[in-house]
């Protein structure tokens, strides 16, 4: 055989090819196999694959099927290009995808039964979400291309042969996006839904009023989207967005089109900043100061008045306003994390408690839902609230959603309240980082692999097996206080959403993480024709002998030193270390390097599609021990001097005049006392501590601080300005003599990206590079 009729041959045995030109040969391993998302309850491979072509006709049975076959034939022609014919059938044919709801299928309200041979297909759903559902399976048979918005030119698009029967283990599956922090237009709404309903979640919970933005209009009170949807930043920018009720509406269709309901969340009684600042009558004490909407994170103290009977009806016309808007059967009215700092002193309140014969605010808390709930049942709604209802008594039919570890939730269920488990400890908050936090964008707090979210079991040992058909299901939360732009609340939900996915439809005997990884590949394939900027594992260091990483991206050394690279996940690493851009075709990485001379490192991890990670470049610099000083007479403690201004970054104070002078023992007295909560507390001021660090023997040493500059031996050695001051991301080494080396501190009190610098330690860790563990810099280690 001549080598083109091989590569043609090779080529159509394999089914496809990836693009037309030039004929592409080898078979994308992404697209081996079967990958759906979630893994269905049972599926035979059959023999062959039924082969879609431009004449493929989309045969439905009945209205609602026609509807979803018009649906998924237009998806189908974006991608293919064919322009399927979709005909109303009483029956299957050959050569035909036949579509068609049977209510008396033996499987749950969204199952669906999937047939498919080199003869035809068929689809058949116990409802139209179940048919609906089915038709994704069947997308997830074809190559992921399919998802492609526009033509891609493959030799076939097939469809393995596959007996698929398949069904949620929950009903309830979904996910929260938080557009109070972050706002999400009309558009990203679109897509997110359009990306979970292709894995089958089927409920978005919407969070849209908050401390930090009100974000949906309502008519009867525009100051909540004219004040109250708008917060002016730490930078002094505004930012702001909201959704009218026409535009509500239209996301509200969209989502119910692809089955997906949605679950809106109006806060009370704390959470409510936004409102307040717009109608300050609505708290305890409207007089005592200036409400505006916040600009940083953390829960405000300042909330609805539970005393004042207008609250209640503000309460009521807001949700006279909403809930018509959202069809589905849940309402969640928040009801977390209410301070009850105001109450205790509110008269209105405390006559409430009075007057009602609660026992005390948590009472008070509980009174106000279920006033919320009567409300609510009025229009035949169900309330769900999170763990926090259940104090001072749960309303009578709340369902419970438990996001404090899952004992909310066990002892709702077991008091017989539906329940939906969203524990942070469970992995289900997917605002938590999943790699190093010293490479990754700054998170919120915690560690959420996509392992752990997958592995979660909505079910806990402890709830009665009589009370487990309480627990409705799960939901991942990806609250965006460190969401700052789309693609990176993009870069926290995928692949997590896709994990909790699988983890509340599939059977627990059918998941399978190392099979959910393979299966992946082809997700993000998917993902990638949404332009979804998902996260891919970043090659990180460990430390010393451990598993643990701490990355480090300037790495000073005397002698060698080596680079050994870990993933969180397995994937392919690459490398160059000529200076250029890796690429999937660079150097694998397979063992530590071995580095004896300065250079740059750039590493990047490569998945089986070719797509890369972002890069990260490792400058090992060769030095010689930067000497120390003598000092004839050290005086503990750094000199500081101090500027009150309206300073956002070191380089703002530059020409400041206005400096008094001072002692401090640590780096951590630099940050003055802790500010605790209120916006008006955060002072704008520099401080700025200079002497020396004693470094206790010669070596190259790692720093790490969040304080925003670090100078050493008088040059800038780490700039964290302008950046959120959490989890130091710029850590740095460098060679030193043993003894004293000159040291200044910058620290800027500023609100960024909604974090005061006042939250955080200003403490400095070092390690020698050979070290495992961080220790802090000490009082006895600082001189002048
Ligand atoms: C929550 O995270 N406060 C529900
Ligand atoms: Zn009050």
């Amino acid at each position: 055989m001549n080598k083109l009729f091989v590569s043609l041959a090779c080529a159509l045995s394999l089914g496809y090819l990836a693009t037309a030109a030039p004929m592409k040969t080898t078979l994308a391993s992404y697209n081996q196999g079967i990958n759906i998302i979630p893994q269905p309850k049972e599926l035979v491979q059959g023999k062959g694959s039924f082969a879609l072509t431009a004449k493929t006709p989309l045969l439905a049975q009945g209205d609602s099927a026609y509807i979803i076959a018009r649906f998924f034939a237009e998806k189908l022609q974006r991608s293919t290009g064919y322009q399927l014919p979709v005909r109303s059938s009483s029956s299957a044919q050959p050569g035909a995808i036949y579509l068609r709801i049977d209510p008396s299928l033996q499987l749950g309200h969204e199952g669906y039964q999937l047939k498919s041979s080199p003869r035809g297909v068929e689809v058949v759903g116990r409802t139209g979400a179940g048919l609906y559902y089915g038709m994704q399976t069947l997308l997830q048979l074809l190559p992921a291309e399919v998802e492609s918005p526009s033509l891609v030119k493959m030799a076939r698009w097939n469809i393995p042969a596959v007996t698929i029967e398949d069904e949620p283990r929950f009903e309830y599956r979904g996910a929260l996006v938080d557009v109070c922090r972050h706002f999400l237009t009309v558009e990203d709404m679109k897509q997110h839904i359009d990306l979970l309903s292709m894995f089958k979640i089927n409920r978005l919970h919407w969070h849209l009023t908050e401390d930090q933005g009100w974000r949906i209009e309502i008519k009867k009170y525009p100051r909540l989207t004219s004040v109250g949807s708008k917060r002016i930043e730490g930078d002094g920018k505004e930012y702001g967005g909201y959704y009218t009720q026409e535009q509500i509406k239209e996301i509200v269709k969209y989502a119910s089109d692809r089955f997906v309901t949605i679950v809106p969340e109006v806060e009370l009684p704390g959470h409510a900043m936004g409102a307040i600042a717009s109608y300050p009558e609505l708290t305890c004490f409207p007089y005592r100061r200036v409400y505006q909407v916040r600009n940083i994170w953390g829960v405000e103290q300042d909330v609805f008045c539970a005393g004042k009977e207008s609250t209640f009806q503000f309460i009521q016309d807001v949700l006279d306003e909403v809930v018509p808007l959202f069809p589905g059967q849940y309402f969640h009215i928040g009801g977390d994390e209410c301070p009850k700092i105001r109450w205790k002193e509110c008269p209105n309140c405390q006559k409430r408690i009075k007057d009602e014969g609660l026992k005390d605010e948590h009472e008070l808390q509980s009174y106000v839902i279920r006033r919320a709930e009567k409300m609510l049942a009025k229009y035949g709604k169900k309330l769900i609230g999170w763990d926090e209802i259940l104090e001072g008594g749960l309303a009578p039919t709340a369902t419970v959603m438990s996001w404090q570890g899952e004992k909310g939730g066990i002892q709702a269920a077991n008091m017989g309240h539906d329940v939906i488990m969203t524990p942070g400890s469970g992995g289900l908050y997917i605002d938590h980082y999943q790699g190093d936090s010293k490479i990754e964008p700054v998170a919120i707090c915690c560690y959420s692999t996509l392992e752990k979210v997958y592995s979660y079991n909505p079910i806990p040992e402890a709830i009665a097996p009589d009370k487990r058909h309480h627990i409705k299901g799960a939901q991942a939360n990806l609250w965006a206080e460190y969401l700052y732009t789309t693609p990176l609340m993009q870069y926290r939900a995928f692949p997590r959403e896709i994990a909790l996915a699988e983890a509340v439809w599939t059977p627990l005997e059918k998941k399978n993480y190392k099979d959910f990884e393979r299966r992946l590949d082809n997700a993000y394939v998917r993902l990638d024709q949404h332009k979804v900027n998902y996260h891919i594992p970043l090659p990180e260091q460990p430390l010393p002998g451990s598993r643990q990483s701490a990355s480090l991206n300037y790495v000073a050394f005397t002698d060698t030193t080596s680079l050994t690279l870990q993933t969180t996940r397995p994937i392919r690493i690459v490398y160059t270390t000529d200076g250029s851009e890796p690429t999937a075709k660079s150097q694998t990485y397979t063992q530590p390097l071995h580095i004896s001379k300065s250079q740059v490192v750039k590493v990047a991890s490569v998945l089986p599609s070719g797509k890369l990670s972002r890069v990260r470049a490792i400058t090992f610099d060769k030095q010689s021990l930067s000497p120390a000083v003598e000092l004839a007479t050290p005086t503990p403690g750094l000199r500081t001097k101090t500027s009150v201004g309206n300073y956002y970054s070191a380089a703002d104070f530059a020409s400041a005049t206005n400096w008094t002078e001072g002692v401090v023992k640590t780096t951590q007295e630099l940050r003055p006392d802790r500010l605790n909560n209120h916006m008006d507390e955060i002072k704008r001021k520099a401080v700025v501590g200079e002497g020396y660090i004693k470094i206790p023997a010669d070596g190259s040493y790692v720093f790490s601080t969040n304080l925003d500059q670090m100078y050493l031996d008088g040059e800038l050695f780490i700039d964290n300005s302008g950046e959120t001051s959490k989890f130091s991301r710029h850590d740095k080494s460098r060679a030193l003599k043993a003894g004293w080396h000159r040291v200044k501190f910058v620290f800027v009190g500023a609100v960024r990206g909604g974090f005061p610098t006042y939250w955080e330690d200003t403490k400095v860790e070092y390690r020698k590079l050979e070290d495992a563990k961080f220790s802090t810099v000490t009082a006895e280690m600082l001189a002048y």
